[in-house]
Order: structure tokens, then sequence, then C-alpha cells
């Protein structure tokens, strides 16, 4: 069986895999950066590229041990080369590059988007070509028609902010620290979700893209009012966000002729609202409903090893040549 070694530091997290053609994650090490961060509010770009060239080479070292094998045994070293913070890009990239020389083994540059894309194939065996993807992260927010590897429709996608990134700036205006999505969640627990009146961007248009800017602006108007607890204001905002998303979603499922299921990735894929909500939608449309474990929605190594074990395997592999790239549309 296919072994691949996947490499991840495209925003704020370091991490390695070994994952196999037949979907055993062997090994998964990941480092995160929020003490580094924490300071100043959000990712630091230059920050973040010295931390994953301090760490990058050691989990690798880590993963290896972990899973028992050596560099020899991996079938294809699989790095991500874009989209995201092109220092760090680049220290992951330059890394695979060196270690597929070192090791002769060839070279897949993954997109980031399709390491998420791809992601729920390799927590679900039975998710079969075509489903519908909500991809929900903090740099993206897209509706994806995914019909194979490498072939990705994409029907809608953001006009202004991610999702992710509503969640974080929510977070900061709040001071509910850093990072924002998670701490979100945690301050709605103690909400009131129909507290504080706030906009849904877009919701009931004909096409279905996503808009947060203005849900983040209610949110700063909401706390300078100071009638509102933190956590009225986080729910109220979470609960927009569902509904946005929601909203977007049935919409796309009209035009998804086909699919087989509904499925949703990234990080924001990890909130527990968002994922009770698309699976009532995917159940009221009679589809299978799939998101991965928590850990394998935000950025993680297994599924940049994954995509490169099923680009291998449709025969799509990368020159040594290959640039990493700061923006690139699936
Ligand atoms: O996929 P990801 O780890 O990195 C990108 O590719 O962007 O997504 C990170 C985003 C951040 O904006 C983070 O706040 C958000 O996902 N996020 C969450 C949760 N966990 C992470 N948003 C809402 N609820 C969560 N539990
Ligand atoms: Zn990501």
């Amino acid at each position: 069986m296919t072994l691949i070694l996947g490499l991840e530091s495209s925003c704020d997290e370091t991490a390695a895999a070994l994952v196999t053609g037949d979907r055993r994650i062997l090994a998964h090490r990941l480092a995160g950066q929020e003490a580094a961060h924490r300071p100043y509010g959000g990712v630091v770009p230059e920050i973040a590229a010295r931390a994953h060239v301090e760490v990058l080479t050691p989990l690798v070292e880590q993963a290896l041990a972990d899973a028992g094998v050596t560099l020899a045994d991996v079938d294809a070293i699989a790095a991500t080369a874009g989209p995201g913070l092109i220092g760090g890009v680049m220290v992951g990239l330059v890394t695979g590059k060196a270690l597929a020389l070192a090791a002769g083994k060839p070279l897949v540059a993954v997109n980031h988007l399709e390491g998420h894309a791809l992601s729920p194939r390799l927590a679900d065996p039975a998710l079969a070509f075509p489903y519908l993807l909500l991809l929900v992260s903090g740099g993206h927010c897209q509706l994806l028609f995914v019909e194979g590897v490498g072939r990705y429709r994409r029907l809608a996608t953001t006009i202004d902010d991610a999702a992710g990134e509503a969640f974080d700036k929510t977070a900061k205006l709040l001071g509910l620290g850093f990072p924002g999505g998670p701490a979100v969640e945690a301050a709605a627990r103690a909400g009131n979700p129909r507290a504080v009146p706030l906009p849904r961007p877009l919701v009931g248009t004909a096409e279905p893209h996503f808009s947060f800017a203005g849900l983040k602006s209610a949110v700063l108007r909401a706390r300078d009012a100071g009638v509102h607890s933190a956590g009225d204001i986080a729910a109220s905002f979470q609960q927009a966000v569902v509904d946005c998303l929601l909203d977007r979603t049935r919409r796309a499922l009209a035009v998804a002729d086909g699919a087989t299921a509904l499925v949703v990735a990234g990080g924001v894929a990890a909130n527990g609202a968002v994922r009770a909500a698309l699976a009532d939608l995917a159940h009221a449309h009679g589809l299978p409903f799939v998101a991965p474990p928590g850990w394998l929605c935000t950025d993680n190594a297994a599924m940049i090893a994954w995509a490169g074990a099923e680009r291998l395997a449709a025969g799509l592999t990368d020159g040594l040549d290959v640039a990493a790239r700061a923006r690139w549309p699936l």
C-alpha cells in the first residue's frame, strides 16, 4: 500500500503526517503557534515563517518515528504549495522538495484548499464523487461541486470576508482572545442566540454567494451600544453565521444535481452549531452528511498527505521546480 508523507505550513500550524492509500493515519504531528501570535491578536506572517523553519523538520522526524518507518519507506512527499502566507508556504514546499530529492521520491504539490476538499474522503471511505462541499475556513468560504480529484466546480464564494475571518474578528471585538472561532463558540454556549438582532447578509438572493463584512460591523455596533453581554452577542453572531451558511447551502443544493452527499470541511466545520444545522439540512434533502472530526477540519498535515495519495493515484506529481503560490484558486 502506498505511504505518503504530508507537510503543512501555510498559516500558523506546522504539521507533518504519514497516511496510507487505504486511509490509515500512521502518524500526525502538529505544532500550533497561538502563543507566539496572541500578543498581536492575529497571525503575524514573519513570526509564522520563522516558527515553521524551527519546528517542521523535527516534526517530520517525530512522525516517521511514530509510524515506525523511514523516508525510504515513503512513496511520495506531499507539501502544501499554496494558497497561504507565502513565507510559510515556501518553508514547507522547500522542505518537501529537499526530502523528495534526498529520498529520490516524487513530489506532490498540494493546493491547501484541495487538502480541505478531499479530507472528508479520508474520514469516510464511503464518500464518493460527486459531492456538494461547503468549504469554510479562515481564508475561504466557498460552495464547491466536487466531481473528482482535481475537478472542482465553484458554485459560490464570499464577496468580502471568509466565515472564519468573521469569527476571528468578532472574537477580537468582544475581547474573547485568539484563535477566535473556538473562543466565540465557547462564549456562545452561555448566551441567547436571539438576544441581539443581527443582519443575515445575502440571505434569500438567487446566487448562493456569501458576505460577512456587514455582520462584523453590526457586532461592533452591538458591542458599543453596551446593552448586551459578550455571551449574547457571540451566540447571536454564531446563529447569524449558521443561518447564512444554511440558506446559501440550501440554494446550492438545488443546482448540485447528482450530489451523493452534503459535506463540510475547513476550520469553521469544527463548530458544533454549524455541523448540527448542516446535518439537519442534509437529512431534509435525503442526503448523507459528512464532516471530518474536528482535528481534521482545522489545518493539519494528514489532509495534505491524503490529497497527495489521491493525486499520486491519479498520476499527478510535480517537478522540483514547482513554485509556491500565495494565491491559488482551486
Ligand atoms: O482551515 P483552518 O484551520 O485554516 C485556514 O485554512 O484558514 O481554519 C481556521 C479558521 C479560523 O478562522 C478559526 O477561527 C476557525 O477556522 N475555527 C472555528 C472553530 N475552530 C476553528 N470557527 C468556528 N468555530 C470553531 N469551533
Ligand atoms: Zn486551512
